[in-house]
């Protein structure tokens, strides 16, 4: 039997979205090696799901592959059937769920459609709080965990990232009234804020930011586009496909702090897996007064 800090994981269940890639894939192996059962929700099965595929050659009984997008009522649901008839104990519920499933977009205000706004909000958000609702009568069973990964743009805003921190804000909103909900049941809700982990996941690829650049160029009204000029635009995109390999390189930190969420006897109700500098910049931004943070930062 295996014991990581006071918790004992033997014969706990946890359920992950999004382990196509990214974290979630890395994060289903990391908690399967340390003896979970673990329910890895896939967007993509069969053919097409490599990821899926991935986990399912492991041959484990204790590594169950699962159909889930998180946008679908109908997937999310099935995903509670599969987990109550391949649970070993389903009366005694489900310790984790760990909504990590995400999309990341970019773009000003003036150049995001709507329609983006609400693609994005779809994914981060509603399939967050879609998730947690339909599987939280398990996790109250068992007195468990909610781990969201959100990003420290669920807390600390940025420019040309609007889309993104709505719904991260959102999810840290949901999550802190949650938590406060929870307390009565012993069910810990808990948030995972990483900084740029996108050389790490490719959350973001230079192909992805070119496609979007020509969704936000083509999307947007002939005034805008006069009046920021092609030029500052291209300029911005060239920033951001900077960004892509300006973070860590390495997972370690996020599914390290995962896994203590949901092993730890007493875990932090906030993670910020996150280099010093982010650090530094998430504390100020969010304890300063709003014009001076403004001042250091964005001017
Ligand atoms: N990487 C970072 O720098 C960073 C920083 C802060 C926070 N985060 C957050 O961490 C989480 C994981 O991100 P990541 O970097 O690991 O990204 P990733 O490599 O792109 O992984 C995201 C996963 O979510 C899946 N997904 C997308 N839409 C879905 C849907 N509708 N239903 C179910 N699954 C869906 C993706 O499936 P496909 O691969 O099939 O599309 C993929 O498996 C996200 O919530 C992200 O916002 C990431």
């Amino acid at each position: 039997m295996l014991e990581l800090g006071v918790t004992l994981v033997d014969g706990k269940a946890v359920l992950i979205t999004g382990c196509d890639k990214g974290f979630g894939h890395a994060l289903a192996k990391q908690l399967h090696a340390q003896g979970f059962t673990v329910f890895a929700g896939c967007l993509l099965t069969g053919e097409n799901g490599d990821g899926a595929r991935e986990l399912e050659s492991m041959k484990s009984d204790r590594m169950k592959v699962l159909q889930l997008n998180v946008c679908s009522d109908q997937e999310v649901a099935q995903a509670v059937e599969f987990l109550k008839n391949n649970l070993k104990e389903p009366e005694k519920g489900l310790w984790g769920l760990v909504n990590n499933a995400g999309v990341s977009a970019f773009g000003e205000v003036e150049f995001t459609s709507i329609d983006k706004y609400k693609e994005v909000a779809d994914v981060n958000l509603w399939g967050t709080v879609r998730v947690t609702k339909a599987f939280l009568p398990l996790v109250r069973r068992a007195k468990g965990r909610v781990v969201n990964i959100t990003s420290m743009l669920g807390r600390m805003a940025s420019p040309s990232r609007s889309s993104y921190c709505i719904s991260k804000f959102g999810v840290s909103a949901f999550s802190d009234c949650l938590r406060q909900e929870m307390y009565r049941w012993g069910v810990r809700v808990i948030l995972i804020e990483p900084s740029n982990f996108v050389a790490a996941t490719g959350i973001l690829t230079c192909e992805s930011i070119e496609a979007q650049a020509e969704e936000l160029w083509s999307g947007t009204s002939k005034t805008v586009q006069e009046d920021y000029g092609k030029s500052y635009f291209t300029r911005q995109i060239t920033l951001m496909k900077s960004f892509i390999n300006s973070g860590l390189k390495d997972m370690s930190l996020v599914l390290n702090d995962i896994t203590d969420a949901l092993t730890s006897k007493y875990p932090y109700t906030r993670y910020n897996p996150m280099e010093a500098h982010w650090r530094v910049r998430l504390t100020v931004i969010t304890h300063l007064p709003t014009a001076v943070a403004d001042w250091l930062y964005i001017y």
